[in-house]
């Protein structure tokens, strides 16, 4: 099996979700969260963006013990002189370098040569050697760079001395097969057997984060970047629970596990979702109010019967509530008979017959059918036998 480690930029590109602000104590509640969950690295912030920033990073680097702490940095003196300096108290500290690969970035945004761009990488990468060993290296928006220029940019990243190179799929263009073969080109001919870890990072413009990020992994990949419930810039980034689930609940395809502690999704997902005001939409995989609802007559019944019929995987394996049976007009007899039970009734099938007709009037008229709705059915002086 191979091993994923799972960097966490929740606190950097997660916290650029536009409107999200977090304090120092909301950002260290949430560094402990995931030192707790047993991510590999946490992306702590961009030492150089605040002196906020700055000291949050140093306070984490102070105070979570267990991940890689990391600070990203552009690729100037000034950005890594900060970066090393907030991660100064860290046991194990990484400083993340970036830059640009497509054409569009280099132009209108960075104003610099393809040669410019390469020489800076080269000699920035060096600079950051002196202050870690642990130097990773990224360039923006590949999946609309030139191929050829990014294999490139990452063999002089190499040479230099990087020791993660991530990839990132900076505006979410990328088709997963397409992303998966840049991945494995890079592995197979850029990086060619040394020892130098490849990364991904992408984002959900087109709502195929995870996809991209589990096809690197099946391409030579053994970092993915990623964030809790997918915040980040715009429509977000890769999801953290939807990958390390994914891997999880497919080792037979992937062939690979994370360190996760996947008993504390559930309540990393809660915290974030509380810390930065932004709900989690119900049907969100993993986390989702309903990820392990179950609401029709016939998903019910499988359920009741043997609960693989409809599950993939437990509820209490995410540190969730067992699965629960949503009462509504789609829900069957076995399923409302469980209810009634569950809540200390018993009745013969004939009563049960005569009461379901009525909770079906009711479930027309209500939609979602509560434990007191049903207490109310059985109680109500309606005449059934
Ligand atoms: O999306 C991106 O390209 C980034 C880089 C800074 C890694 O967040
Ligand atoms: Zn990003």
């Amino acid at each position: 099996m191979r091993h994923i480690k799972i960097f966490d930029t929740t606190l950097r590109d997660g916290e650029q979700s536009p409107g999200v602000a977090l304090n120092h104590a909301q950002k260290l509640e949430i560094a402990h969260q995931l030192a707790r969950l047993g991510v590999d690295i946490i992306e702590a912030g961009f030492a150089i963006s605040s002196p906020g920033d700055f000291e949050c990073i140093q306070r984490i680097a102070q105070e979570v013990h267990g991940p890689v702490i990391c600070s990203l940095a552009r690729l100037n003196k000034a950005d890594i002189e900060r970066a090393a300096m907030a991660l100064e108290p860290a046991e194990k500290r990484r400083i993340h370098v970036f830059t640009s690969a497509s054409k569009i970035h280099l132009e209108k945004m960075l104003k610099k040569t393809p040669e410019q761009i390469l020489d800076l990488s080269r000699e920035m990468i060096q600079f950051a050697l002196q202050f870690t060993d642990d130097v990773e290296f990224s360039a923006q928006d590949v999946m609309r760079a030139d191929p050829e220029f990014v294999f490139q940019l990452y063999a002089a990243a190499i040479e230099a001395g990087a020791t993660t190179i991530n990839i990132p799929d900076t505006v979410g263009y990328g088709a997963p097969n397409e992303y998966g073969r840049i991945i494995r080109t890079i592995h197979d001919d850029v990086v060619a057997g040394r020892n130098v870890a490849i990364s991904t990072h992408c984002h959900d413009d087109l709502g195929m984060a995870t996809a991209l990020s589990l096809a690197a992994v099946e391409n030579g990949a053994t970092q993915i970047e990623c964030t809790i419930n997918g915040i980040g810039e715009r429509a977000g980034n890769t999801s953290l629970e939807e990958v390390v689930m994914a891997i999880h609940t497919r080792k037979d395809w992937y062939h690979a596990e994370t360190r996760i502690n996947t008993r504390e999704l559930y309540r990393a997902s809660r915290l974030v979702s509380r810390l930065t005001g932004m709900p989690v939409q119900p049907n969100k995989a993993i986390v989702g109010d309903n990820a392990f609802a179950h609401e029709s007559g016939i998903h019910q019944d499988g359920v009741l019967k043997h609960k693989d019929t409809y599950e993939i995987m437990n509820a209490e394996l995410v540190g969730r509530e067992a699965a629960v049976m949503v009462m509504g007009k789609h829900s069957g007899r076995a399923a409302f008979r469980k209810a009634l039970s569950d809540l200390g009734y018993e009745f013969s099938d004939e009563k049960i017959n005569a009461l379901f007709a009525r909770f079906k009037d009711l479930a027309d008229r209500k939609g979602q059918i509560y434990a007191d709705d049903l207490r109310a059915l059985v109680e109500s002086r309606t005449d059934v036998p």
